[in-house]
């Protein structure tokens, strides 16, 4: 099979197009666009391509059988909804949809048809959290925390205003949410989460700029995450991994593990950008060769959503939440 895509968003999607085109004979064939400005530019930039502003052209194509959607979150739902209708295999950035019903539906649907997804979880494929996937020592975590730091407040003010279901739970935090997920091997079983608008206030962005969450793992696993989106910082993924035996450490101040009364520099690469095409590599592969391993299953992808959703139920409702895996 060689692979034929379209690509929806050119922000971020821009990124899904190299990470395409041309990797295992793979091509970007339509890009599909709605600002006008971006068109004009993006016809200059891929003469080769068909550019449109009309996403159905994408599904009465079929000649495509992947689509890349990196649109604004609102419209992930009902894209994903089509490449099910048309059987096309689906990119999809985060996050996958906006409330537990689209979830519910995206779940029931995809089981019958036999089409693959992957969600652009980027930090799977990050060199130093691989480092220290090989270096947890599962058994003896008791405690982990990580924090998704946004370092890119003017950014909440475009579009992520707008959108009425938006929340960095779902924008930021399901990254870390993901890593600790990946890393340990397990997906908590409760939550507490609280959140502010305090750094915000008085913005266009009325959700919750900020938002803590306490998760019980199993194992006896205590984890806190945070959404940090209105911080003065670097966009960062910090991380400390604790074991009874050694800390694992990703901060400014960079990565370490602590063992034996020492400290030592892990050097694997942080933050790694000119890796993060390799999870798409992967979803390629895996439409395109036989008995190979997706790095993100869709049960799993299906999970990460119904953790987020407990996480925003329990800042609203302000108690904790048991999580209901579909
Ligand atoms: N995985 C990651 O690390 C990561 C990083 C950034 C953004 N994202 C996600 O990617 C998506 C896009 O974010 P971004 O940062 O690229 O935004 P952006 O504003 O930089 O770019 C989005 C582009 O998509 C276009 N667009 C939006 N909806 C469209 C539609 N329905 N049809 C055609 N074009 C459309 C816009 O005109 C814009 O050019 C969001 O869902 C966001 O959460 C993921």
């Amino acid at each position: 099979m060689k692979v034929i895509a379209a690509v929806i968003g050119m922000g971020i999607g821009e990124k899904h197009l190299r990470a395409i085109d041309g990797f295992l004979g793979s091509k970007v064939k339509i890009i599909c666009e709605k600002n006008k400005k971006k068109i004009q530019m993006l016809k200059k930039k891929y003469p080769d391509k068909i550019i449109t502003s009309n996403e159905e052209s994408i599904f009465l194509d079929k000649q495509i059988n992947l689509v890349s959607i990196a649109s604004y979150d609102n419209y992930h739902y009902n894209q994903i909804l089509k490449c099910l209708r048309f059987n096309k295999n689906i990119i999809i950035e985060k996050p996958m949809c906006l409330n537990s019903n689209q979830l519910k539906n995206i779940y029931k649907l995809i089981k019958k048809k036999n089409i693959k997804m992957t969600s652009n979880l980027v930090l799977r494929v990050n060199a130093l959290f691989k480092d220290f996937k090989k270096r947890i020592n599962k058994k003896k975590v008791f405690y982990i925390e990580g924090d998704y730091i946004y370092g890119r407040k003017k950014k909440l003010f475009g579009w992520r205003s707008n959108i009425k279901q938006y929340s960095l739970t779902l924008g930021a935090g399901v990254h870390i949410i993901d890593l600790i997920n990946w890393l340990t091997g397990l997906k908590p079983k409760a939550v507490y989460a609280t959140g502010n608008k305090k750094a915000t206030k008085g913005t266009v962005f009325k959700k919750n700029s900020m938002i803590a969450m306490m998760f019980e793992y199993p194992k006896d696993i205590i984890v806190k995450i945070t959404a940090n989106g209105a911080a003065i910082f670097d966009h960062f993924h910090e991380l400390k991994i604790f074991s009874d035996n050694q800390t694992l450490v990703n901060s400014k101040l960079g990565s370490y593990i602590v063992k034996n009364g020492k400290i030592k520099k892990i050097l694997a690469n942080y933050p790694d950008k000119q890796n993060r095409k390799k999870l798409i590599h992967n979803f390629i592969e895996t439409l395109i060769k036989k008995n190979i391993k997706p790095i993100i299953s869709i049960k799993e992808q299906i999970d990460l959503m119904t953790i987020c959703f407990a996480v925003d139920k329990s800042a609203k409702l302000n108690r904790k939440i048991k999580i209901n895996y579909l």
